[in-house]
């Protein structure tokens, strides 16, 4: 095929294959690492309730407005755009999902290289006869470096681009629905292990507890910037791989099994931590060290706790490395649909850019290092890339895409889209989805958004 002919799309195969590649999307180290530690961090159940209406009122109805968007124009998230309001600013939208995707790359590939490296380490048998105190001082030895962390991120970000640079069918859909599965069955083992600890009691209780003294404003900022980054919105990944799509994919099924699938990968997760957390009198609000601290505990002293304790990390890493594909697709089909330039090169050129600022990321999370001591506003690189992204890029991005569905376009053109051209029942399920998303979503985003920030109170 020559490059600039109107060449064949490639796509997903089937119904299965979406399912996988879009939660391969969602679920990554959202779940396993970030979810955990920011229920941890929030005090448990009042959170995770609040985290819950999001995903309902604001999540699936901004994914599904994201399927809408992929879909009918079957193009990249900034093309996508163009097509259905050439010549406005709203292509602007898809760029800056381009950009959230760099933002959430930097600081990713950094926790994706941590898991990397803990899988080898798991490997060689670092763990064995590990303690509280000796668990802590393995992760401290881990982020500090400097060049082991930088090593495994440069190691994870060549490992994304290669399966991208095989392409949609060649590279996602077979690795998705290969791992996907495989995922869950090892979480389950490692949640049975949890459950069987001493402090489990006390950890199911933190995390299902609910106690609404202890919410903030600043904590439900978190927990919907949570459900934007855990559900990959706000940025184009679900347009972009919406636009791989089959055409008869029953797009609010997707978006909803997708939705509970990944909210039940993150209580999983959740359930593996929190009974350790507490059988070994850690502090539940420890920060992203969590994962790193715990897990490696909770296989200690059992039978096979060390196979297992290989499988957690490389489930973890399986999970990292998909939802990375579906990041770095964001450029990539950006940069080969609009500016000519070819899947391959595109894939190198975009992990160049990853490893180059990402490495700042990563040196930043030494507080002792220079770069660790080097902050703007309070924050350093590591940690704006992850604010700036999760809890204003995301949930901004968010709040134009649910206006651009639920007032730019037609309702009509909406409807006939979502119910595969009139061949799907859904009257009453579309008529809900569209009063949620022109009068609820937007709304909350906004109240939410300006009280965090203090101008409304
Ligand atoms: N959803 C992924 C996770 O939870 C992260 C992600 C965010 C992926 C945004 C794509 C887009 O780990």
């Amino acid at each position: 095929m020559h490059e600039g002919q109107a060449k064949q799309r490639e796509g997903f195969s089937s119904g299965m294959a979406v399912f996988f590649a879009t939660l391969g999307s969602a679920v990554g180290l959202g779940n396993i690492w970030k979810f955990p530690y920011l229920v941890g961090e929030n005090g448990g159940g009042a959170f995770l309730l609040v985290y819950f209406l999001c995903i309902l009122f604001v999540g699936i109805p901004i994914m599904v407005s994201e399927f809408y968007i992929g879909r009918t124009t079957h193009k990249n998230a900034v093309g996508a755009l163009k097509e259905l309001r050439p010549g406005t600013s709203w292509k602007y939208i898809g760029l800056m999902g381009v950009c959230s995707s760099y933002l959430i790359m930097f600081f990713y590939s950094c926790v994706a290289g941590w898991v990397y490296y803990y899988l080898f380490k798991a490997l060689k048998g670092d763990f064995v006869g590990i303690t509280m105190a000796t668990a802590k001082a393995q992760f401290a030895n881990v982020v500090v470096g400097p060049l082991s962390p930088i090593l495994w991120q440069v190691i994870v970000v060549g490992v994304v681009a290669a399966i991208l640079a095989a392409g949609v069918k060649q590279g996602i859909e077979r690795i998705t629905k290969t791992l996907m599965p495989l995922l869950f069955l090892l979480i389950i083992i490692c949640d049975i292990r949890a459950l069987t600890l001493p402090g489990a009691a006390e950890g199911m209780q933190f995390l299902f507890h609910v106690d609404f003294s202890q919410l903030s404003a600043a904590a439900i900022l978190t927990a919907l910037g949570l459900a934007f980054f855990k559900l990959s919105l706000g940025m184009g990944t679900m347009m972009t791989y919406s636009s791989y799509f089959t055409d008869d994919n029953h797009m609010f099924n997707t978006a909803a099994k997708v939705a509970v699938s990944d909210t039940l990968v993150s209580l999983l997760a959740g359930i593996a931590i929190f009974p350790t957390v507490f059988s070994f009198g850690m502090e539940p609000g420890a920060g992203p060290g969590l994962l790193f601290m715990t897990i490696p505990l909770v296989f200690s002293q059992m039978p096979f706790g060390d196979i297992l304790l290989v499988a957690f990390f490389f489930l973890t890493s399986i999970a990292a490395t998909t939802a990375m594909l579906s990041l770095v697709e964001v450029p990539i089909a950006y940069m080969s649909e609009e500016r000519g330039v070819s899947r391959k090169k595109a894939a190198i050129i975009n992990a160049l850019i990853i490893i180059i600022i990402g490495v700042l990321a990563t040196l930043s999370v030494d507080k002792a290092s220079l770069l660790g001591q080097y902050t703007i506003l309070g924050r350093g690189f590591f940690d704006w890339f992850d604010y700036l992204s999760s809890n204003i890029l995301l949930p901004a991005g968010g709040f134009f895409i649910a206006l651009f569905a639920g007032y730019i376009l037609k309702k009509q053109d909406l409807k006939y889209e979502l119910s595969n051209h009139g061949t799907l029942k859904i009257d009453g399920l579309f008529n809900v989805f569209y009063f949620i998303l022109k009068y609820l979503t937007p709304v909350l985003l906004l109240i939410v958004f300006l009280n965090s920030v203090g101008i409304i109170k």
